[in-house]
């Protein structure tokens, strides 16, 4: 059978022109890149909080103590399984991840870079007539994003006290060092990506039906719209900062480098 202009066409993936394959594989590579580097820091189990023993500087209080973001809040545990420890990283990822994995935002990333259902707009995409959408096991379970939020708003409060321990020194006094400033821009980062939730903007205003009887929460919503209309920049760049974070924290607690203290008082 003659293949008619028209056919030809329609088999045709895509009209466009440009290089729109370009995100989707940018996005594939920094996400997977932060998934070994997190899989492989949860399950090293090591160089995640400044050890008593870490240095003279240490010892004299010179320093406050500084915590991976990966590993807080700090759990206590010694388990062993088959004679493995169990790194507390496990217990914590859990929280964080399945935050990130259902939100709105990855959702379309990693279904564009990963599934390619589709790859990008105007694209043809792979899945063909098995996708069922979100109405489906296990798909469904992205529904669940509005209750990972809560659990992600503790863990803000959780890290903005660990950038204050971090000032507190164990000889006495505050002080302000590289590690502090590390850490508090990373809960600024992730403090503007949870906050600027889809989930969260709801829960600040999306729920009435009337701005003019909630001024107050009108307020509030505008200023979660605010962070909401940025959400993809503070998707990736705290995803990014968190890793650097932990990379800081691992530097300086193996003894590589030394925490440098700015001014103390
Ligand atoms: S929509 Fe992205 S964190 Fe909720």
């Amino acid at each position: 059978m003659a293949v008619t202009p028209q056919r030809r066409s329609q088999d045709k993936r895509t009209f466009r022109t440009d290089a729109w394959w370009i995100q989707p594989a940018v996005v594939a590579v920094v996400f997977t890149a932060f998934v070994v580097y997190a899989t492989f820091r949860t399950f090293e189990n090591n160089y995640y909080s400044a050890p008593i023993h870490l240095s003279d500087l240490y010892q004299a209080g010179q320093v406050g103590d500084l915590l991976s973001p990966l590993y807080s809040p700090l759990i206590p545990i010694d388990w062993k399984i088959w004679g493995y420890h169990v790194s507390p990283a496990i217990l914590i990822l859990v929280f964080p991840l399945s935050f990130r994995l259902t939100c709105y935002y990855y959702r379309k990333a990693y279904y564009r870079s990963y599934f390619l259902t589709p790859p990008a707009c105007a694209v043809r995409g792979l899945g063909g007539s098995a996708y069922t959408g979100e109405r489906k096991f296990p798909f469904i379970l992205q529904n669940l994003h509005r209750f990972t939020w809560y659990f992600a708003a503790i863990f803000i409060v959780i890290l903005a006290i660990d950038v204050i321990r971090s000032m507190m020194y164990h000889g006495g006094g505050w002080g302000v060092s590289v590690g502090t400033l590390v850490l508090l821009l990373n809960v600024i980062l992730l403090g503007a990506y949870t906050f600027g939730c889809h989930s969260c903007r709801h829960f600040c205003g999306g729920c009435v039906n009337s701005f003019s009887k909630h001024k107050g929460l009108y307020g509030l919503w505008r200023k979660v719209t605010y962070l909401n209309e940025r959400h993809q920049l503070f998707a990736w760049s705290s995803l990014v900062w968190v890793s650097l974070t932990d990379l800081y924290v691992r530097t300086v607690t193996s003894g590589a480098i030394a925490d440098h203290v700015f001014f103390r008082f």
